[in-house]
This record gives C-alpha cells, structure tokens and sequence, in this order.
C-alpha cells in the first residue's frame, strides 16, 4: 500500500480485454463502450493504476503495465460473469435506469453475486491506492464500491462518475435493497452525473429513502459531506481530429462512398448493439421511409455498424434476431444485385475505420430511446472539419442538451423519426454548414481532459497531466 499509486480508476472493465488467439497467444484489444474510450487517455496521461475485469471468465492474469497505464485485473468466474455482469448489471440495473425500455429481472443470487464482486473491487483498489491517493469509481456495475472502499481506506478521497441516465426516485423505488445501493453511493465524496436533472434524482432519494436533507448541491452523510453535481462528458478532440485529418483516412472515407454507389446519399448508424440505442426503431423508420417511396434505394443508403455487446443476456439476443430480420425483410423487398438499401455489419472497427465512416456519410442517425450522454454523436461532429453531415439526434441523449443544432427527434415516435431523417436529407447545404460549425465550436471548448480536470478539481485531487 505504501508504495501505491495516487490515482486510481476502477471500472468493471479495464481499458483493454484480453482474449487467447488461435495459436494460444494472448491478445489485449480496446474494450467497447464510452467509458473506456473517455478514461484511457487520462490515466495514461497521468501514469495511473486501473482497477478492472479483463473481460475473459475464470482469468487469473496478474498485474501488469500497458501503454503506461497499471493494470489490476479483478478475476471474474464465469458464475459472477452470469450472476454479477449480465445478471444484476446488465439484466437489473441498465434496463431499470434506462426508463425502463425492457423489463427489469430481480433475482435475490445475482444481488449477493454483485454485492461479493463489488467487494473484490473495493479490496483491490485498496491494495493499489497510495496513502491519501485518488481515487475515482466508475459507472453502475459498481454502485456499492464508495461505501466498501471507504470501510477499508478512510484515508482515500473517492469520487464516483454515473456514465449513465440516473432514474427518478419512483423507478429506483422498484430495486430490492435500494438504500443498500444509496448507501453505497454516498461513500464517495463527489457523486458525478451526465446531467443535472440526475443529481437532483439522486439529491431527492437520499431525502425519500434515507430521510437526509439536502441542500443546494450537497448532502450531510454520515458527519461528511457528499457532493452531488452534473459533469458532462466529452471526447478525445484531438485524437478524433488527428484521424480525421489523416491522408488515408480521407482515402478510406474516399473509397467508402464510392463502394456505396457515387451519388447516393449516405445514413450512418455506430453503436453497441443494445435495446437502448433504437438501432430497431432507425431501421423501421427508414424501412418505411423506403415503402412509402419518401426515399428509394438508388438514391439512399444505410449503413448500420453494431458491435456485439452482452450476447449471452436474452434481451440482447432478441434484439439481434429482431434487428437482423428486419434488415433482410428491407433488402429482400426493396434490394437490387449491387445496390442493397441496409448494408448491416455486426463487428467491432477500428478508431479508423470509424472515422473514416464518420466522414463518408451524408446523414449520421443517433437515436437511442435513453442514453446518459453518447459520444459517438460528439465523436460524428468532432470529425467533420468539412463542417458538412447533418446529425439527427434523439431528444432522450444526454449529449442533446450540447448538440441542440442536430436534427432533433423523439425516436419512440417512428413518424417523427421519419420527419427528422428527411428533413436531414432535404436540409441546403448552407443550413448543415451552419448548424454544424456551432455544434463544433461548442465541443472544441469541452473535451474529455477538460471534465476529468472539472470532476478531479471538484473533488480536490491534484491533476498530474
Ligand atoms: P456506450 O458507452 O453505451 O457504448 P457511447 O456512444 O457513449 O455508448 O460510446 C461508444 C464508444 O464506442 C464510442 O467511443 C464509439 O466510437 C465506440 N464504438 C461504437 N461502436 C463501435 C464499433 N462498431 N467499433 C468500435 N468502436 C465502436
Ligand atoms: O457506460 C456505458 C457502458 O456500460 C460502460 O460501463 C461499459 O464499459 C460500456 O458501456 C460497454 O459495455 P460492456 O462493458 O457491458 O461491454
């Protein structure tokens, strides 16, 4: 302990998965998701430990030093990967604090599965904390680790950042051993939300469930103060726009558009392939765009890429089975040899290729049914230095209350999903040039740095970058 770290992030995934290739060599790939892309560069920067799962079950890698980042795997066994990620996590709190969109599942194994594993977090960052050391706790697969963490290490200061939407009171209200989570929530000294509108929910549960009295943007716990505050996350601009000036990016982008066909006009789809993302409801909006003869596959295509995501939770396998019968029903009924309106890519791609899509396209559709912030919007309008693409994006992102120049949609409404697609495509050249520049000038003043330097400094921790 001594001679540990003074920042350390914990997250339910490090920054990099481990996988075995073919010929028994170990692999470390990027993690999918938000949080990974958001956090690497900062604890590379300032040369920090990272608490986290490698993404294998039963793996018992140790420690080890990668792109100058300490990495402290948490083994999982394949009981915890069912019971604590794609049981409670995934299955019990990610559908509950999206609103809903699918059925929560309580199950009293997978509430003691998450309660031992978030204890395997808190010990191992308090293995790998210095004295007086930083630490800062990531998202909702970890909501007990404050309270456990500060059990163990009253010395540390610890902040706790909610990647995602934050319920109100009456939907937290239906969790089996609610004030359990609240309490642990409330370990950490600065409790971190993507909007205010979830600090004041969480605010308002500590006065409903555990009778406290908050106060402005804070709250007395337990003889400390717990602040509770909004701090909207950003992206790496930089590293977004050193890809996008690239030369064989360009050329990529360049050879994208002309596979499509020359002059048709380009839709783009990127997300982890999840109910909450309305990857369904895009699809169906542009489906019936195309029955309707609004659009036709001559001159309009989609391009939808999804990244499997959680594929042995039920939910997800639906969703998929529903997503890709829909796609085939489309380019069955409205395709062409050579011209198919949905071209569908279920794969990981690089930050390359990425961008590279990013830049080919006319019209970048973002229409989760609930998000806490999603970058790959900020990411679309970090790319286009061109200042052209037009962005349709869902009122219910937390990164519409940036982006309120975008296209904006209700994607529980497929008409109004239809109205925004078309109004993207029909919009002059000179309007998308506008909207865009203002959507850029406002994330080029907020990037990823500058919310960890806001939440660190609001927690009172030195940043060391
Ligand atoms: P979430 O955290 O829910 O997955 P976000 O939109 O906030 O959603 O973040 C997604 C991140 O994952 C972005 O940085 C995006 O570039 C990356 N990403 C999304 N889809 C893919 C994909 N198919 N391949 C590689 N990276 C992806
Ligand atoms: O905040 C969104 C998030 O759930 C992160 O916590 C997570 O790392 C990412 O999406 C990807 O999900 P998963 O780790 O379940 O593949």
């Amino acid at each position: 302990m001594a001679d540990g770290y003074s920042f350390v992030v914990v997250a339910n995934r490090l920054p990099v998965d481990r996988t075995t290739d073919e010929h028994g060599e170990t692999q470390w790939t990027r993690s999918p998701g938000g949080l990974v892309s958001a956090l690497e560069p900062i604890v590379r920067s300032s040369g920090g430990a990272w608490v986290g799962w490698t993404g294998a079950p039963d793996d018992d890698t140790g420690p080890v030093q990668i792109d100058g980042i300490h990495l402290r795997p948490v083994p999982l066994s394949a009981e915890d990967v069912d019971r604590y990620y794609e049981g409670q996590s995934n299955s019990t709190v990610w559908p509950l604090f999206h609103d809903l969109v699918e059925q929560p599942v309580y199950r009293r194994d997978w509430r003691q599965a998450y309660e031992e594993v978030n204890r395997r977090f808190a010990h191992a960052a308090a293995d790998v904390a210095a004295e007086g050391a930083s630490v800062w706790v990531h998202d909702y697969q970890l909501l007990l680790v404050p309270a456990m963490l500060r059990r163990l290490r009253p010395d540390l200061r610890i902040g706790f950042f909610l990647h995602i939407p934050f319920p109100p009171v009456e939907l937290f209200m239906q969790l089996p051993r609610r004030a359990e989570l609240l309490r642990g929530l409330l370990g950490a000294d600065l409790v971190g939300f993507q909007r205010p509108l979830a600090a004041q929910n969480f605010l308002q549960l500590t006065d409903r469930l555990l009778g406290l009295r908050p106060s402005g943007d804070s709250v007395v716990y337990e003889d400390r103060t717990v602040v509770a505050r909004a701090f909207p996350i950003s992206i790496d601009i930089t590293e977004i726009d050193r890809l996008a000036a690239s030369p064989e990016v360009q050329e990529a982008a360049g050879r994208l558009r002309s596979e499509l066909g020359g002059d048709r006009r380009m839709l783009l789809g990127v997300d982890r392939l999840d109910y909450t993302k309305g990857i369904e409801q895009r699809v169906e909006a542009f489906g019936e765009l195309l029955s309707e003869g609004a659009v036709s596959s001559d001159e309009v295509v989609l391009v939808q890429v999804a990244t499997p995501s959680r594929m042995r939770v039920a939910q997800y396998q639906q969703l998929r089975e529903r997503v890709e019968r829909e796609v085939g029903r489309i380019n069955g009924e409205f395709g062409e040899v050579g011209t198919m309106p949905v071209h569908y890519l279920f794969q990981n791609r690089s930050r390359e290729e990425l961008v590279a899509l990013y830049l080919a396209t006319d019209v970048m559709l973002v229409t989760p049914l609930r998000d806490g912030m999603n970058l790959v919007a900020k990411e679309f309008v970090a790319a286009r230095r061109d200042a052209l693409g037009a962005l349709v994006l869902s009122e219910f992102t937390g990164a519409a209350a940036e982006l309120d120049e975008a296209f904006l949609t209700n994607p529980h409404d497929v008409e109004d999903l239809k109205r925004a697609i078309l109004a993207a495509l029909a919009s002059p050249p000179a309007d998308r040039t506008t909207r865009m520049r203002t959507m850029r000038a406002r994330i080029q003043s907020h990037d990823v740095d500058q919310w960890a330097r806001e939440f660190l400094d609001a927690l009172g921790v030195p940043v060391h970058q």
